[in-house]
């Protein structure tokens, strides 16, 4: 007798789609065949419906304090969210405290995740304090399981790091088999740009954008993609949003770089005309929304590969956070974990940009690859965990706040109905969100350590 059988589901995989049943037993994947001659507990007609593998949102900061504030999903309220998106695993950003010390930060993120999360979680590090003891911790991090570092290049008051301590990261990360994330953009510039505009009163939305153009985030993946090519470490640019900075990733990987780069959902779905708008100030983020131009060369660098994932950049501030008086002073950042999948699925693949494979890679194959989770995560295979959604295709939502989990009093997709919905979502085996409604349990989530970065690089 199994715990669970999915039956007659168009099942994908990051190479194949094809009709079949799925069987799970103790939380892992146990028969992959046409049709399940067993019983089980519980028996699902998928007919008419997608399987794939539960997503991996690689990107999110869970109650993260950042920009004099904490944003306002925890781990609890961010992971039901997730849930409800499809998404089973988040690999989530510890932030090294000043003066602090990576393992110490890890030990915190552990204690502040584990009670509260309800799917399966890794962790990547914000190196903030570059000495020699978070140098030295590297090593014994990436044993931990937490395999991947973020560096600023941007937030000069908060977050910066220069590029001679980016270098000796990534000089010391290379040699342990981790991997350094990029956040690309120029501080200095943004500096300079910013207080021009706030001292001739230009304090809107807009000018967030304006202070922070396309070259600005240009500039600082072509130094990127140098420093990784200096050091020999593989590197990520997070949260990608020009078309520009796609070309040099593409280039930085033709000469045979271990260079990768994830986008977001919001970048894909809005323009900085958003910024107009009457609450413009809750579509602030860094980098910023871009033009429509940008906005198809995300796409179309998704559709052909040369972009790997799609990550939510999920960290949720409610709209008294995001009221300021001018917009340097506004909490950078959005929701997306839950709308990963109905964006790129209603978007993507229901216009004929996205191959449902495609989709699959993006959203759970990739990153499982390069951030050491598989084929434990990421994968539907025997013996993998059965991390799984199962999307109805034909099902439109509109993603208002009422239809959204996350803590937060207003949604940025409020005018986005989308075509194409996750309706069950399991992890290890256990339902975790049925038609819109969370079934999970605080704390069910498990920590997953990542494995090193392969020194043959994932063909991906
Ligand atoms: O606007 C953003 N992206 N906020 C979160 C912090 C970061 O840079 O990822
Ligand atoms: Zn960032
Ligand atoms: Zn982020």
């Amino acid at each position: 007798m199994l715990d669970f059988i999915i039956n007659n589901a168009k099942i994908v995989t990051e190479s194949q789609v094809f009709d079949g049943s799925i069987g799970i037993q103790d939380g892992k994947i146990t028969h992959i065949s046409k049709t399940i001659g067993e019983s089980a507990n519980r028996v699902i007609d998928a007919k008419g419906k997608l399987l794939l593998p539960g997503l991996i949102d690689g990107h999110t900061h869970m109650e993260m304090p950042f920009m004099g504030t904490v944003s306002s999903d925890d781990f609890y309220q961010g992971t039901v969210a997730a849930a409800c998106g499809g998404v089973t695993t988040i690999v989530d950003f510890a932030v090294q405290p000043r003066g602090g010390t990576i393992l110490d930060t890890y030990d915190m993120w552990r204690k502040k995740a584990d009670p509260k999360v309800c799917v399966d979680y890794a962790l990547h590090m914000i190196i903030r304090d570059f000495n020699e003891i978070n140098l030295k911790q590297i090593r014994n991090l990436i044993e931990e399981g937490v395999t991947s570092f973020k560096l600023f290049m941007a937030y000069k008051k908060e977050l910066y790091l220069d590029d001679g301590a980016i270098y000796s990261i990534m000089d010391e990360v290379v040699k342990y088999g981790g991997l350094v994330g990029l956040h690309c953009e120029n501080a200095d510039l943004i500096e300079c740009f910013a207080a021009r505009l706030l001292s001739e009163g230009k304090v809107e939305a807009e000018y967030h954008a304006k202070s922070r153009p396309s070259l600005v985030e240009v500039e600082a993946v072509q130094r990127g993609i140098r420093l990784a090519e200096m050091s020999g470490s593989p590197m990520y640019v997070v949260h990608m949003s020009t078309g520009l900075a796609r070309d040099e990733i593409k280039e930085g990987a033709d000469r045979g770089l271990p260079v990768y780069s994830e986008t977001c959902p919001h970048y894909l779905t809005f323009t900085a005309e958003a910024y107009r708008r009457p609450n413009g100030n809750r579509y602030i983020m860094s980098p910023p929304l871009r033009s429509d131009e940008d906005r198809a060369k995300l796409w179309l660098g998704l559709a052909n590969g040369f972009i790997k994932t799609v990550g939510s950049d999920h960290v949720c501030f409610n709209s008294q956070q995001k009221n300021q008086p001018d917009f340097s002073k506004v909490p950078n950042g959005v929701i997306g974990t839950e709308v990963i999948l109905p964006i790129l699925y209603s978007a993507g693949v229901g216009k004929g940009i996205l191959p449902l494979t495609r989709l699959v890679q993006v959203t759970s194959y990739n990153p499982s690859k390069l951030f050491g989770l598989y084929p434990k995560k990421g994968a539907i295979a025997v013996g993998s965990d059965a991390d799984l959604v199962v999307l109805d295709p034909n099902k439109s939502v509109r993603l208002s706040v009422d239809n959204l989990h996350s803590n937060i009093d207003y949604s940025i997709y409020e005018d986005v109905t989308v075509t194409g919905y996750p309706v069950l979502t399991i992890s290890r085996g256990e339902v975790v969100s049925e038609d819109g409604q969370f079934t999970g349990k605080k704390g069910k989530g498990q920590f997953v350590k990542g494995k090193q970065f392969p020194a043959k690089r994932p063909d991906l």
